[in-house]
């Protein structure tokens, strides 16, 4: 198995609050790895640091073994890592499909002055882009209603959609931040196959954070659990779930 993520001592100071604090763990390729921890425990800011919105007080962050500490958003997204946000962050004001295309630019070649003009190249560029994200949005349930404002749509919905966004990307690790969040019991209940069939579909990592203890249990292959930014139990769910470091942590909540 091979390595995708590699942090090293990572921490991040907001003034006196340390809210990750010297974090350390691998992540291999093709894993499902879930990030836990009481509220405040500092697993947002890990996927901040991660992604580059936030850069790193000290420490280091490898993806597939190129130096990417305190590297910019878009050079990291560029390299293959996408996410999703605790607060749902889509163009309201957009149609579903445009919220998915215009995550795509990344990856067209034609810029943006040849898409005004209106080239071949762009046009094709165009269309396919176009017919990518509907795939996406079929692949989400979402493709009945693509023309439809992004604020309209329910909780569940915006969640799904904001996957469907950050798949456009095309990443080879897809960070997901409490994506059950507002989700109804039925679309909660499908949610882990739906994380485990896009892997498969995708080849992706997938590093989720999420508060549904079961959920995180029956779904991940390994977990982080951080508390007061300090990683405090890192293993298998049955291992986490016993460890008496994690029980305290949660019963002290
Ligand atoms: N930009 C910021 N400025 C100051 N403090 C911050 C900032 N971002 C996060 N914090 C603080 O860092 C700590 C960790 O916050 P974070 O959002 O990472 O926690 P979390 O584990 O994601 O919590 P939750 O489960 O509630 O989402 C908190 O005490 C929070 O108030
Ligand atoms: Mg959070």
């Amino acid at each position: 198995m091979q390595t995708i993520l590699k942090i090293d001592r990572l921490t991040r100071a907001f003034g006196g609050l340390v809210a990750v604090d010297q974090v350390s763990f691998e992540v291999q390729e093709g894993e499902i790895f879930g990030l836990i921890g009481p509220n405040g425990a500092g697993k947002t800011t890990l996927f901040n640091l991660i992604t580059g919105l936030t850069p790193p007080t000290s420490g280091k962050q490898f993806f597939l073994g190129e130096d990417l500490t305190a590297a910019r958003p878009h050079i990291i997204a560029t390299k293959g890592i996408a996410r999703t946000f605790q607060n749902i962050r889509l163009f309201g004001n957009l149609s579903a499909l445009e919220n998915v295309m215009v995550a795509q630019h990344v990856h067209t070649r034609s810029g943006v002055l040849s898409g005004v003009l209106g080239t071949p190249t762009a046009r094709r560029e165009q269309q396919q882009s176009r017919d990518y994200a509907m795939e996406l949005l079929r692949l989400v349930h979402l493709d009945d209603r693509a023309e439809a404002q992004a604020r309209n749509f329910s909780y569940g919905d915006q969640r799904r959609l904001e996957i469907a966004r950050a798949l456009a990307l095309r990443p080879k690790l897809l960070l997901l931040d409490e994506p059950g969040a507002g989700m109804n019991s039925n679309e909660k209940a499908g949610l882990s196959q739906f994380i485990r069939d896009i892997r498969a579909q995708f080849n992706l990592t997938v590093v989720l954070i999420e508060h549904h203890v079961p959920l995180v249990m029956g779904l991940c292959d390994r977990i982080a659990v951080l508390n007061f930014g300090q990683l405090i139990a890192l293993g298998v769910p049955s291992a986490v779930q016993n460890d008496p470091a994690v029980v305290e942590a949660y019963l002290g909540e």
